[in-house]
């Protein structure tokens, strides 16, 4: 099943731009100090002054000079190695290893293998002229049972790739956990399990100490939505739980341990700049009625701020009618303190809006009914191409959290284009280069209308392994030959070359 499709069917229950190039280079702002007031003028964020962008169509369009034009990936998705010098087992090596979970019996034991290729990519990286790429470190690689011991091995690799990324002059930007949960922890109950909070902010602390005199930028969790509810209530990722308590439960382990790995980190690398990946939205309420907008509410408090509001405000956002399950929850006294985190930056992966209405009742899990939007052109995953959710759900999230950092962790379409031409080296992928050019003219309007985006990621740099899709799905700037290794550069990745070097669109 599309994993974007499944709230419905898992549970019962273009004017454009421009920057001024006033943007201040990231590596220039004040970190937050651990304990101050948490009060919206105290953000960090609140003196540094946002991207003015004056209005224009995309030839107009000029993105700031120092705009972090990067790529993302994740480990598990391209790193391979599964089990190589040390690496433990995490619930995604588990799950593609039990047959009939993932589409063609697809493993990430070898994926992209840029555990062994990394130079090659960050050659490639660099030829695209990229500036930031984000990646993720597998927690089972650092503590190969989740807790304990340290495999100085695995912190290797992380600390090799980050050397070559900055002597490639591009900025490291780490993920700490992209779901490739340590199986172990996963067998004393996952992220249902409160005591998972504190052993992962272990886990961030030692990888912050060993890289963060070279890593200025973090994010702790990519899309703790997806992995809670996809994990644990629709099943349809690992660790395949299906039941829709241990989602609420999960979420709420995932903000106590958000707010834990943020005071972990700051902790031995005081510099840093953290925030976290959230896999945002925007939802359009059906019709007119109030029951529909009603619903896209509290749409818009689980499925784009309930990792996000709690961080940044200290409480869960109203996502359910008569209040939040606080028991079911298992939320206990002082827990809102725990997971307040005053994060430095904001990232938003965006793929496609959301067309929600009411369900009849608001206490279910999830309290709304949701379908994909169906009037763009679709992608090869069948996700509505829809470039002004971008614009949309940016200006929301600037407009609410008093005009946030913002960097768009994520942003990408999956095609089936593959090479072509006498040496098989040309891949034509138009639509992939329509669809960034829509989204980016959509990220500078935001940023006209004053939404504080320091940076853009494309996902993805390669082909890779697309969780339950397999390499059913070809998300990447770059061609993957998964029988030899062979990158291709997509004519995407030329034209983004390009938009990189130039800070335009109309490359
Ligand atoms: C996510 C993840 C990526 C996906 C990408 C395409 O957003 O789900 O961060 O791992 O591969 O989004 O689905």
């Amino acid at each position: 099943m599309n994993r974007r499709n499944f709230l419905t069917s898992a549970l019962a229950v273009a004017g454009a731009s421009v920057v001024g190039g006033t943007g201040l280079p990231a590596s220039g702002l004040a970190a937050p100090q651990i304990g101050q007031s948490l009060h919206t003028a105290d953000r960090p964020w609140a003196d540094i002054p946002a991207v003015a962008l004056p209005a224009g169509d995309i030839g107009a369009a000029q993105f700031p000079k120092d705009f972090w034009w990067g790529t993302a990936t994740a480990a598990y998705q391209v790193e391979g190695a599964w089990n190589l010098d040390g690496k433990g087992e995490s619930i995604w090596d588990r799950f593609s290893h039990t047959r009939g979970k993932v589409k063609g019996a697809a493993t990430g034991d070898v994926a992209c293998d840029q555990y062994h290729l990394y130079k090659e990519d960050i050659a490639l990286m660099k030829r695209l002229n990229q500036k930031s790429y984000r990646f993720s470190a597998a927690w089972t690689r650092v503590l190969p049972t989740g807790a304990g011991a340290v495999n100085q091995k695995g912190l290797d690799y992380y600390s090799r790739l980050t050397d070559a990324l900055l002597a490639a002059g591009i900025r490291p930007m780490c993920t700490l956990f992209h779901w490739d949960l340590p199986q172990p922890l996963e067998d004393l109950g996952g992220w249902p399990n409160r005591d998972t909070a504190a052993k992962f902010a272990d886990y961030t602390g030692i990888v912050a100490k060993a890289l963060g005199d070279r890593i200025d930028t973090w994010a702790i969790f990519n899309e703790p939505w997806v992995f809670t509810y996809l994990g644990y209530g629709s099943g349809v990722h690992a660790p395949g739980k299906t039941d829709p308590k241990l989602f609420l439960k999960a979420s709420h382990t995932v903000n106590l341990g958000q707010g834990d790995a943020f005071r972990a980190m700051k902790a031995v690398a005081p510099k840093a700049r953290i925030g976290s990946a959230y896999s945002m939205s925007p939802g359009e309420p059906a019709t007119d009625s109030e029951a529909d907008k009603a619903a896209t509410a509290r749409f818009h408090a689980i499925n784009n701020v309930w990792f996000l509001n709690t961080a940044l405000r200290g409480k869960y956002p109203e996502g359910f009618a008569g209040g939040i399950p606080e028991e079911t929850m298992g939320i206990q006294p002082g827990d809102d303190k725990r997971m307040t985190a005053p994060l430095d930056w904001v990232g938003i992966n965006y793929y496609r809006r959301t067309i929600v209405s009411d369900n009849g009742n608001p206490t279910a899990i999830p309290p709304y009914t949701e379908r994909p939007g169906s009037e763009g052109p679709i992608t090869e995953f069948a996700w509505e191409v829809w470039p002004k959710g971008l614009y949309d759900i940016v200006t929301t999230i600037s407009n609410e959290y008093n005009k946030p950092i913002i960097e768009i962790t994520e942003n990408g379409c999956s095609y089936g284009d593959t090479p072509y031409g006498p040496d098989h080296d040309h891949v034509p992928d138009q639509r992939r280069v329509e669809f960034y050019r829509g989204h980016l003219a959509e990220l500078a309007r935001a940023m006209r209308d004053g939404a504080n985006v320091r940076g853009y990621h494309a996902w993805s740099l390669l082909d890779n392994f697309e969780w339950a899709e397999g390499y059913s799905q070809r998300f990447g700037l770059t061609y993957v030959d998964y029988r030899n290794q062979k990158r291709t550069p997509k004519d995407s990745a030329l034209w983004y070359s390009k938009v990189a070097a130039t800070g335009r669109l109309d490359a």
